[in-house]
Parts: structure tokens; C-alpha cells; sequence
């Protein structure tokens, strides 16, 4: 028994991330997955969706662009035709958005990260949220972040797309429970994954300094290993953060995305070893 038997999820940005992590643990529990990227839909297929068939998993991959509102109604219709119905939707893309200061933007800098972070999360939303109110059942996942919460500076397009979801998903709460749905918002920390090398990079090509990849994911396998709970408050005796796994928030979006969260809606929760307490 899978705790997601007979259900179905329509996860979007799946090519790697957190996203290849909850289209394979939301599989292996028992869902049919719907999963999205902009890449091309052979790298979605061979990295992702094989593998998910490989374990006898049900999947439907689609390349789509979240922020174009006749590619994503297309996938929700592909993914109602292949499965009859979307139960759980995870509103998981989001990109980085440019590295500067705010007076150094441009508008269509600024734009293209409000149309993908925010603007993706309410075309799928929209698209979706009509079904669940059919059949009176649903569970919306959106993704926020730890940023809004333990700030850093020169990424005011993100930050203020991720303190968008949270206001996002805190009335769509209210809209939507009167028709048993929930919609609850992950804030995660770092994992260490390719995406915070880049962010590492941008940062350093914008500051003018030497920058090494190989180095940076070096240093995500030390903090690692010698991370402690809560680290980003301990530094003055000697710890660091410890860094958290994909998985550890696929667990976390597994749950909300469960018939044992019926009553938790319009929350944001933090999955971030402590690195964010409120
Ligand atoms: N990695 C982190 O440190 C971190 C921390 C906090 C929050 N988050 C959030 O978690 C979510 C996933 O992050 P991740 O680290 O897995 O990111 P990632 O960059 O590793 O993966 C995101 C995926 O989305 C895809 N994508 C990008 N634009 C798209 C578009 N327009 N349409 C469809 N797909 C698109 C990418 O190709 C990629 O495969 C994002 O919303 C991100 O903001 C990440």
C-alpha cells in the first residue's frame, strides 16, 4: 500500500531538484505523475520518466513552460485524458532570477522572473483548481523559500516572487477549502545541488571574483558532513549550517500532498535544519 495509491499528481520543473525528487517518491508511492520541465521532453523522459518506469511507476512527461498559459492548459488536459483526474498539484518551478542590485535591474530581468515564479504558479493553479472542485478533493503545493525569511541581498525579483506565494497561497486557502482543498507552501533551505552552485557563480561573476564549481561542491559535501541543526545560529562556536537533502523536502510535500494533512491549509513550512525558525 503506497500512500498516494490512486492518485494523481501533476508536479511541474521535474528534470532535477526537488521536483526529480518528489515525481520519484510521489511514484513509489503510488500516484500516477504528470511531470513538466522546459527542457526538452527527451532529457525529462530519459532522466526522469524511465526511471520512474523502470519501478512499474505510472508517468506522463510533457515539456511546458509554466509561464505560457496555452502550454500549461494543454499539459493539465494531456494529464486529465492519460489519468482522469489531478488530485495534487505542486507548483514547484521557480528560477533564481538575476544577481544584482534592485537600481541595476532591467524591467524585463525583472518581469521574466514574476512570469515564471509567479505568474507559472497561478496559470497551473488556475488550471487545475476547476477539476478539484468537481470532485471536491485536492491538495495544492506551492514553493516558497527561506530567503524571505533569513534574507540575503541582490535577488529582490525572487524574494519578492517568494513572499508572493506565500500571499498567494494564503487566500487560496480560503478560496478553495470550502471544496476540501488544501494549499500549503514549502520554504525550503539548502540542499547543495547544482542550482546553489550557479547561484554561488552568478554572485561571484557579479562581485567580480574568482569563482571555482568544483570547489563549491566540495565545500556542500563538508557542510554536510559536519552541519549541525540550527548551524546558522552556532557559528560564533565553530558549527555550520547543515544543509538539508531533495528528499527531505519530497517528505515534506508527500505529507501535505496526503489524506493525513486534511487539516493544515494556508501554512508556509520551512524544511531548512533550522536555518529558518519562524
Ligand atoms: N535550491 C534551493 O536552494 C532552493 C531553496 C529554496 C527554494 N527553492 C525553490 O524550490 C523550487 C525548486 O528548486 P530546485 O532547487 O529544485 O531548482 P532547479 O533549478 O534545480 O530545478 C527547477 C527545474 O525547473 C525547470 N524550469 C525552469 N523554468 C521553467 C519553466 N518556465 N517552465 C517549466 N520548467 C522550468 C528547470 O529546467 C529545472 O529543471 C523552486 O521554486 C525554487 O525557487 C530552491
Amino acid at each position: 500500500m503506497g500512500r498516494l495509491d490512486g492518485r494523481v499528481a501533476l508536479i511541474t520543473g521535474c528534470r532535477r531538484g526537488f521536483g526529480k525528487a518528489m515525481a520519484e517518491l510521489f511514484a513509489s508511492e503510488g500516484a500516477a505523475v504528470s511531470i513538466c520541465d522546459i527542457v526538452p521532453l527527451e532529457e525529462l523522459r530519459r532522466d526522469v520518466g524511465a526511471k520512474i518506469e523502470a519501478k512499474r511507476g505510472k508517468v506522463l512527461c510533457s515539456q511546458t513552460d509554466v509561464s505560457d498559459e496555452a502550454q500549461v492548459n494543454s499539459m493539465v488536459e494531456s494529464t486529465i485524458d492519460e489519468f482522469g483526474t489531478i488530485d495534487i498539484l505542486v507548483n514547484n518551478v521557480g528560477i533564481g532570477g538575476p544577481t544584482k542590485k534592485t537600481w541595476e535591474l532591467t524591467l524585463p530581468e525583472w518581469n521574466r522572473t514574476m512570469e515564471v515564479n509567479l505568474g507559472g504558479t497561478f496559470l497551473c493553479t488556475k488550471a487545475v483548481v476547476p477539476e478539484m472542485i468537481r470532485k471536491n478533493y485536492g491538495r495544492i503545493i506551492n514553493f516558497s523559500s527561506t530567503i524571505v525569511k533569513s534574507p540575503y541581498p541582490y535577488r529582490t525579483p525572487y524574494a519578492t516572487t517568494k513572499m508572493g506565494i506565500i500571499g498567494f497561497t494564503r487566500i487560496l486557502a480560503l478560496e478553495v477549502g470550502r471544496h476540501n482543498i488544501t494549499a500549503n507552501a514549502i520554504c525550503p533551505g539548502n540542499p547543495g545541488g547544482e542550482r546553489n552552485v550557479e547561484v554561488l557563480r552568478d554572485l561571484a561573476a557579479y562581485l567580480g571574483e574568482p569563482f571555482d564549481s568544483d570547489a563549491a561542491r566540495e565545500r556542500f559535501v563538508e557542510m554536510r558532513e559536519r552541519g549541525v541543526l540550527g548551524g546558522k545560529y552556532l557559528v560564533g562556536e565553530g558549527y555550520v549550517e547543515a544543509l538539508i537533502s531533495h528528499m527531505d523536502v519530497a517528505q515534506m510535500a508527500l505529507f501535505l500532498a496526503s489524506d493525513e494533512a486534511g487539516s493544515i491549509t494556508g501554512q508556509d513550512i520551512n524544511v531548512s535544519a533550522g536555518a529558518s525558525i519562524w
